[in-house]
C-alpha cells in the first residue's frame, strides 16, 4: 500500500485532493447516521468523514476503537473548524476503507491525559505508548541521541561497544549477576559502566571513544533512578580537565538548540565542591533559586544551651510567610533528622519581635532578622550541612522559589578523593578507584585529605554526569588500592587483568558518563525518568508487562548448577 500523506501534514491547501493514508481509530462518533473517525499515526490526528450512501459504509459500521484502518478519500473543508487540531480545518471524505486489523476494547484510554493508574500503564506500555503525550517523550529522547552522536563524530569520536557478560565494575553499587552453564559456581557480572573497557581502549590506543552505553545497577529506585538505564560514555586520551568541559559543553549545547531550540550559556558556572557543601548542603546543588547556607556561629555568643559544645551552627534565613505554620515546621524537624542534622531550631522575627523556640534568647541588638524567619541547625559540620541542603529544597518548594523554566548546568570540581567513614575508619573511593589524585604525594601522606582530579556537572540540582581524569601509573594505581585497603589478593582477583594492562604503556586519559535518561527527563520537564524509557521498571524493580523477575524451571536451574532456598 503506498500513502500519500501523513495524518497531521494534511492541510485546507490539499482540498480535493485524493489521499491514501492509515492509522489507529481513536474516536468514534455516529452523528445521525454520518459517521466521524479520528485517526491516528505517529503524527497525529486526522478527521474523516463517512456517509450512509457510501458504498463503504457498511464496513465503516464494523470499525471500532483502535482498529488498523487503511483509507482513501477526498480532503474537504470541515463545516465547523476544530482550531486546536493542528489538521481541524479538513476532514477526509472517505471513499475506500480496509480493516487491516481488529482490537479488543482497550484497558486504558488513549487519550492526551494520562488518567490510568502507573499500574494498569505500564503492564500495558506498549498501549501506553500509542498515547501521543508519552511519546513525546521518546521521540525527544531519539532526537537527543542522534544530536549527541553528530557532535561526538564530529569532534572525530570514534563509537565502540563493550561487553555486557564481564565481571564486577568499580562503581561501588550492587551487580547483577549472571550464572555461568558451563562454570557452575561462577558468575558473570553486568556492567554498572563500561569503566574498565572504555580505559582498555585508551591503552590499546583509540584516543577518542564513545558509547551510548547500558548500565547496569542493583540500587533501590527513586524518581532518577532505573536499575538499567544509558550513560553517554566518553573517553579520550592526551587530555585534560578542559577538554572535557568544551566537549562536554557543546554536546549540551548542540542537543538543546537542536531538541528545544533553546540557546545555552557557555561556559557553565564551575564550583568548587566545597564551596556546594558549605552554600547549598549538597554536592549537586539546585542554584535555580538564591537562598543560600550561612554560618551562625557568632549565636555562640548568646550563650543558648541547645548550641553548647556543638562545633557548627549554620542556618537558611528566608521571608516570613504563612505556610511556616508549627505543623510545618515539625516536618522540617523530621526531615533535618531523616538527613543526621541533630536538631532543627528556629526563631522568627515580626514587627521587631522574636518568637518561636528560640525566640526568648533574642532582641534586635542580637540579630538584623526583621520579617524573617532563620532555621538553625548545629553538630558536625558535614551532617548539619548535608541536613539543611535538605531544607533549602524543601523550602524552595512551599515557599515556591523556584523558576521552572530555568536550566541551570553547574560543574563541581575540586573532589576529595575519598569518602571517609569514621566508624569502620575506612576510606572509600567518592567516586571510582581509577580516578587520579590531585598531587599523589598526599595521597600517600595524607590520604583523607587528597583531592581528585574529579568533575560532576549538575543540572537543576540533579547528577547529570561525572569523570575524572584516571591514573595512568601504575604505581599510584597500586598506592590507591593499597589506601582503600584491598590486599594483593583481592586487587589481583577484581582488577588483575587491568593493573596487568596499565604497565603496558598507558597514555594519560581521562572520560566522562552523562546520565542519558536523566538528560532526557529533565529536557522533556517531567520529573519520573520511567516517562524516558520504553519499557521501565516500578520502584519494586519488576517489569510489570513481561512479570519479571520470574521463576526459571527446575532444569535450567540444574543445568546453572542453582538450587534456590525458599524465603
Ligand atoms: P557515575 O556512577 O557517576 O559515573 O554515573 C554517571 C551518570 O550516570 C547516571 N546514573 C544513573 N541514571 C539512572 N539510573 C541510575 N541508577 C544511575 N546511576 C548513574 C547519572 C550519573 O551522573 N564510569 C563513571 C563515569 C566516568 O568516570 O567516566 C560512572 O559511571 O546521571
Amino acid at each position: 500500500m503506498k500513502f500519500t500523506h501523513k495524518n497531521n501534514e494534511i492541510r485546507l491547501s490539499n482540498i480535493n485532493e485524493k489521499v491514501s493514508i492509515k492509522g489507529w481509530v481513536q474516536k468514534i462518533r455516529n452523528l445521525g447516521g454520518l459517521l466521524f473517525f479520528d485517526l491516528r499515526d505517529l503524527s497525529g490526528i486526522v478527521q474523516l468523514q463517512i456517509c450512509p450512501s457510501s458504498s463503504i459504509y457498511k464496513i465503516a459500521l464494523e470499525v471500532k476503537p483502535e482498529y488498523v484502518i487503511y483509507v482513501k478519500g477526498t480532503v474537504i473543508e470541515r463545516e465547523s473548524k476544530n482550531l486546536k487540531m493542528d489538521s481541524g480545518e479538513i476532514e477526509i471524505l472517505v471513499d475506500d476503507i480496509e480493516i487491516v486489523s481488529k482490537s479488543l476494547p482497550l484497558p486504558l484510554v488513549i487519550s492526551d491525559k494520562n488518567s490510568a493508574l502507573e499500574e494498569t500503564r505500564l503492564k500495558y506500555r506498549y498501549l501506553d505508548l500509542r498515547n501521543p503525550n508519552q511519546k513525546k517523550y521518546l521521540l525527544a529522547r531519539s532526537k537527543i541521541i542522534n544530536s549527541v552522536r553528530n557532535t561526538l563524530i564530529k569532534n572525530e569520536y570514534n563509537e565502540f561497544e563493550t561487553p555486557i557478560l564481564g565481571k564486577s565494575t568499580p562503581e561501588g553499587a550492587r551487580d547483577y549477576l549472571v550464572p555461568s552453564r558451563i562454570y557452575n559456581g561462577s558468575f558473570f557480572a553486568l556492567p554498572q559502566s563500561p569503566q574498565i573497557f572504555k580505559q582498555l581502549l585508551m591503552i590499546s590506543g583509540f584516543e577518542k571513544y564513545y558509547q551510548i552505553a547500558k548500565c547496569f545497577r542493583d540500587e533501590d529506585l527513586r524518581s532518577d533512578r532505573q536499575p538499567e538505564f544509558t550513560q553517554i560514555d566518553i573517553e579520550a586520551s592526551f587530555i585534560e580537565e578542559e577538554d572535557f568541559y568544551l566537549l562536554t559543553e557543546e554536546i549540551l549545547k548542540n542537543a538543546f538548540k537542536e531538541v528545544l531550540n533553546i540557546d545555552l550559556k557557555v561556559p557553565f558556572i564551575r564550583y568548587e565542591y566545597d564551596y556546594c557543601l558549605e552554600k547549598y548542603g549538597s554536592d549537586k546543588p539546585d542554584t535555580r533559586f538564591e537562598l543560600l547556607i550561612e554560618d551562625y556561629s557568632k549565636i555562640k555568643n548568646l550563650n543558648i544551651p541547645l548550641f553548647a559544645g556543638k562545633d557548627y551552627i549554620y542556618g537558611l534565613l528566608v521571608d516570613n510567610n504563612d505556610i511556616l505554620t508549627r505543623k510545618k515546621i515539625e516536618e522540617y524537624d523530621k526531615l533535618v533528622k531523616k538527613n543526621h542534622g541533630e536538631f532543627l531550631a528556629y526563631v522568627k522575627c515580626a514587627n521587631n519581635e522574636f518568637s518561636g523556640g528560640l525566640g526568648k534568647y533574642f532582641d534586635a541588638n542580637s540579630l538584623l532578622i526583621n520579617n524573617k524567619t532563620l532555621f538553625l541547625v548545629a553538630g558536625k559540620k558535614s551532617d548539619t550541612l548535608k541536613s539543611l541542603g535538605a531544607l533549602r529544597l524543601e523550602l524552595a518548594k512551599d515557599l515556591n522559589l523556584i523558576d521552572e523554566k530555568l536550566f541551570n548546568f553547574l560543574w563541581v570540581t575540586n573532589w576529595p578523593l575519598f569518602d571517609y567513614d569514621e566508624k569502620t575508619n575506612t576510606l572509600s573511593p567518592s567516586h571510582h578507584p581509577f580516578t587520579a589524585p590531585d598531587d599523589p604525594l598526599i595521597l600517600k601522606n595524607d590520604p583523607k585529605n587528597a583531592r581528585a582530579r574529579q568533575y560532576d556537572i549538575v543540572l537543576n540540582g540533579y547528577e547529570l554526569g561525572g569523570g575524572s581524569i584516571r591514573i595512568h601509573d601504575t604505581e599510584v594505581q597500586k598506592l590507591m588500592f593499597e589506601t582503600l585497603g584491598l590486599t594483593d589478593f583481592e586487587i589481583y582477583n577484581r582488577f588483575g587483568f587491568f593493573v596487568e594492562a596499565l604497565k603496558y604503556g598507558t597514555p594519560p586519559h581521562g572520560g566522562i558518563a552523562i546520565g542519558l535518561d536523566r538528560l532526557v527527563m529533565l529536557m522533556t520537564g517531567t520529573n519520573n525518568i520511567k516517562d524516558v524509557i520504553c519499557f521501565p521498571k516500578v520502584q519494586s524493580t519488576r517489569d510489570l508487562m513481561m512479570d519479571s523477575p520470574s521463576s526459571v524451571d527446575s532444569i535450567q536451574l540444574n543445568d546453572l548448577g542453582i538450587k534456590v532456598n525458599s524465603k
